[in-house]
């Protein structure tokens, strides 16, 4: 059910709709009266003048995400209208807008068509382009439901968003950019959401080559004689407990005239069962997310060509399923990686950092300029940061800074932990170069660390998202389930890459 999102200079008053959806702002002063915002005043008159009372006598406060449906007493094209809270006009940000427009669209979804003017709440500073592409992401991602299994699905009726106002050739391309990034997250949380049933390593490889065709995208898959050949000893390692076969899917996008090479490469576990290891029972179905990284990756690649990136980009997914079986891997055996280093594994179920050694690995032999590698690592991260924080590491400070920029930049949550030298000791193994695992305590800590010996001297940042990857309730545009966390961040860190200085 996709939802169309245009643009329409139509008069708010005049536009023919199901619902006209317009924004109000939070009293600046504590106390102080809600402010109306672009099209109350055509709500307004329909009631008489009598907005500001009713406003008053439903307690609506123009909180962020508040709504509040309003008669209209017949008097306008528009059948019914709802006024959307969007907190107080001076602190508004590109990430509310989005919030704004996830409400606007899940309160709307028993009717076709909704138009709104929350375009003119476009916050100081930014362009009107950039609060359409905002608008568009939020009203497509507040929609999205994963419902393939429901016998009975519920489907949102919404067909048509109207974004309201000055419309221009920008606004247009924007919405378009909306789109293209709001159906890659999407993508990327199908593919999450799917029980890992239905998804082996190979289903995926298959999905992507479907997904890229078109797009500009190449596709390699790498099957597991062809690992074993590489030396990708921990993709097949972690790989042969499983009936499933790993592989490793390459991508390459290569636009004409391009110099500069960014690499992304996500951790694609389709069930970690822990292995040998294995994990308690309780909560385990999360699992099914742990290819989150690879998820993440994929989408992002899909959209560089619609979006028009100017840079090369390489990606690489190494999938495996995790499980103990009589031909898995045990906690002392050594595994050899791409790029000749050894690792003891000394707990099964610290596996993806295995799989992402010989991936990053690749990245470097591709001759990338900068890598970015996404993955659901650590509980520990979790522990240090909570669900909704990724967890941001690093070789090189400016490389660290610009993927933290395009994160604030999109609204995805990083925050930057360590790689401390000191801990280095922690992953030295006794009979291998190093082992998989470190002490008790900084894990996620040690886990980049354990990445950092593939990376050679590559600027590299690794993002630790085992806690946002997943959602446990919906909240704003997110959903209960797969999130798509990273998706947008890794779109915006290619939009804008030049070779960073080492
Ligand atoms: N996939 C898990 C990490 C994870 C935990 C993701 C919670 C999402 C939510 C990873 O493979 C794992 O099992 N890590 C271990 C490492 C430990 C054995 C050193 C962990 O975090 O407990
Ligand atoms: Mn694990
Ligand atoms: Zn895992």
């Amino acid at each position: 059910m996709p939802i169309t999102v245009s643009s329409s200079a139509t008069a708010p008053d005049k536009v023919v709709a199901d619902l006209l959806a317009v924004p109000v702002y939070a009293a600046a002063r504590k106390g102080g009266k809600p402010v109306l915002g672009a099209g109350c005043d055509v709500v307004n008159r329909a009631l008489g003048g009598g907005l500001m009372r009713f406003i008053d006598e439903a307690g609506f406060e123009g909180k962020p995400g508040e709504t509040l449906a309003v008669p209209t007493n017949g008097k306008l094209a528009a059948k019914a209208a709802i006024l959307i809270g969007v907190g107080e006009a001076k602190k508004g940000t590109l990430d509310g807008l989005r919030r704004a427009a996830a409400e606007l669209t899940k309160k709307s979804h028993t009717v076709g068509t909704v138009a709104t003017t929350l375009l003119d709440v476009t916050p100081d500073g930014v362009d009107r382009a950039a609060s359409a592409q905002a608008v568009t992401e939020g009203a497509l991602l507040g929609a999205y439901r994963f419902d393939t299994y429901k016998s009975e699905p519920k489907p949102s009726k919404l067909k048509k968003v109207v974004l309201l106002g000055k419309s221009s050739a920008a606004v247009s391309a924007a919405v378009k950019r909306g789109q293209v990034i709001a159906g890659a997250v999407a993508w990327s949380r199908n593919l999450q959401n799917e029980p890992a049933l239905v998804k082996p390593p190979e289903v995926i490889a298959k999905l992507t080559q479907q997904l890229m065709r078109g797009k500009g995208v190449t596709v390699k898959v790498f099957d597991e004689a062809q690992l074993e050949s590489m030396g990708c000893g921990g993709i097949v390692g972690v790989g042969q407990g499983s009936e499933q076969r790993p592989c490793l899917v390459q991508m390459s996008y290569k636009p004409k005239g391009a110099t500069a090479t960014l690499a992304l490469v996500g951790k694609g576990v389709v069930f970690d069962t822990g292995g040998i290891s294995i994990k308690p029972a309780d909560g385990m179905d999360a699992m099914k997310t742990d290819m989150s990284g690879a998820a993440a990756v994929i989408a992002a690649m899909s959209t560089l060509q619609a979006l028009g990136v100017k840079c090369n980009v390489v990606g690489f997914a190494p999938l495996v399923e995790n499980m103990p079986s009589g031909t898995a891997i045990r906690p002392g055996d050594v595994l050899r990686h791409r790029n000749g280093k050894t690792s003891e594994v000394l707990n099964t179920d610290a596996e993806g950092r295995l799989i992402l050694a010989d991936a990053l690995a690749l990245a470097v032999e591709a001759k990338a300029d900068a890598i970015i590698d996404v993955a659901t690592l650590t509980g520990a991260c979790v522990v240090a940061l909570g669900e909704k924080i990724a967890g941001l590491m690093g070789n090189n400070d400016k490389w660290n800074a610009e993927v933290r920029r395009a994160a604030d930049e999109v609204g995805e949550s990083v925050w930057p932990l360590p790689l401390p030298p000191e801990y280095e000791k922690m992953i030295e193994s006794p009979v291998a170069d190093i082992q998989n695992i470190g002490g008790r305590w900084g894990g996620a800590l040690t886990a980049g660390l354990f990445l950092q010996h593939f990376v050679s001297d590559t600027p590299w940042v690794h993002l630790d998202i085992a806690g946002p990857s997943r959602a446990p309730s919906a909240e704003g545009y997110v959903q209960k389930g797969g999130t798509g966390f990273s998706v947008r961040t890794l779109v915006e860190v290619a939009e804008t890459f030049t070779k960073p200085k080492k």
